[in-house]
């Protein structure tokens, strides 16, 4: 019985913490925690990604160049884009992926993010909160009418992202209209904290508000316990993580490698089926090499993390197998890839790969510039110091 008294007052004090942590909870601010950042790229369309700390309805404001002096004033009455699935507006989250369509060719676009917290979401009643917005950050949609212009790959860099801030700041990525990470990028998937911490707040920071990014996923980011929810981070609408698109006079393939082991591997406690997944793709190829935007591009460049025509490890041999021969038939002009962590160049060789492959090693980075003339490639490494050029000539 003496006990009692001990007893009320631990209940007691249980109360109070908990409705002082609910109402700091309430009190904290409504912020934009990651992001914006652009992915999927095309000729009339955008994709904008952003994180916040409560659960928000969201949507992007936008104007072409021709409105630049009225907006974001309302005089200028900006276009506003919100993602709806299957009649619902996207809405109730902390993420936000909002995707903006039918853009003109070539053309800069203004935009900003809005998110409106939603403090109670009843069946029959929503009640909002504050709203945040953002700053107004520029992108160009892609144009293949565009002549000259210059992309960039990073590959493997491992979560490590005061090496990739430091790549970054020394590559020449204002002069990029696009960057792809070659796969590798995260060591595995867990928590969301992981992708932001060692790969996306970092690109944030450089560039990705302003220009997109790739992830050609690497047999890493396949790791893990969360790697089935990794998608939305990297959205396409393709909903795969292979898929072609054009720019200027380039015709980029994207594809997913899969592991580096056999499926039946002991590490993978069989929960993975690549060998299927790569001959899926081996189909989509077929298809996507006789399609007229690939037969009309001028450079045809593939990028996938596993490099072909290597001889190396079931993966690498796998694929080499089921999209080898289709990319030499279709006279690929260049492979970039990685997984290696050993910056190669592998030269064209009679009967094996009909195209050269450049295999990116850790902390470096390509910057390609495409011109009528030529493909001129050019590696540096996190010092910002040439480590290898090449010159593929239009054929
Ligand atoms: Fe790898």
């Amino acid at each position: 019985m003496k006990y009692r008294p001990l007893l009320r007052a631990f209940f007691i004090a249980s109360c109070l913490l908990f409705v002082l942590q609910g109402s700091s909870l309430a009190k904290e601010k409504l912020e934009i925690t990651h992001g914006p950042y652009l992915v999927e790229p095309a000729e009339d369309g955008m994709t904008i990604v952003w994180f916040t700390n409560k659960p928000c309805l969201s949507w992007v404001e936008y104007c072409g160049e021709g409105n630049f002096g009225t907006f974001p004033q309302w005089g200028g009455y900006p276009e506003i884009a919100k993602s709806s699935t299957n009649g619902l507006i996207d809405a109730n989250s902390t993420m936000h992926s909002i995707r903006i369509t039918n853009l003109e060719a070539g053309t800069l676009y203004k935009y900003r993010i809005v998110s409106k917290e939603i403090l109670q979401y009843d069946p029959y009643e929503v009640i909002y909160g504050d709203s945040t917005v953002d700053e107004i950050y520029e992108f160009e949609t892609l144009n293949t009418q565009k002549t000259h212009f210059s992309f960039g790959a990073i590959t493997d860099m491992h979560e490590r992202a005061a090496a990739l801030d430091a790549l970054l700041q020394v590559s020449p990525v204002d002069s990029m209209d696009m960057v792809f990470y070659t796969g590798d990028m995260l060591n595995w998937i867990g928590s969301e904290e992981r992708i932001f911490d060692g790969l996306i707040d970092v690109s944030v920071d450089h560039f990705a508000k302003t220009k997109p990014f790739i992830l050609t996923r690497g047999n890493h980011e396949t790791r893990g316990p969360n790697a089935r929810d990794l998608f939305p981070y990297f959205p396409h609408s393709s909903g795969k993580y292979y898929y072609a698109f054009s720019h200027g006079e380039v015709r980029f393939i994207v594809l997913d490698c899969g592991e580096d082991k056999p499926d039946t591997h002991p590490v993978y406690a069989g929960l993975v089926d690549f060998d299927n997944y790569r001959s899926e793709q081996a189909e989509w190829l077929k298809k996507e090499v006789n399609s007229e935007e690939f037969k009309n591009a001028k450079y045809k460049i593939a990028l996938f993390h596993i490099p072909p025509f290597t001889g190396r490890g079931h993966g690498g041999i796998d694929l080499t197998e089921k999209w080898g021969p289709t990319l030499n038939e279709a006279d690929v002009d260049l492979v970039v890839s990685g997984h290696h962590h050993r910056f190669n160049i592998m030269e064209a060789r009679e009967d094996l790969n009909t195209f050269p492959v450049l295999i990116l090693g850790k902390d470096m980075m390509l910057k390609a510039d495409v011109s009528p003339e030529q493909l001129s490639l050019s590696i540096k490494d996190i010092k910002g110091e040439l480590v290898d050029e090449l010159i593929i000539p239009r054929k």
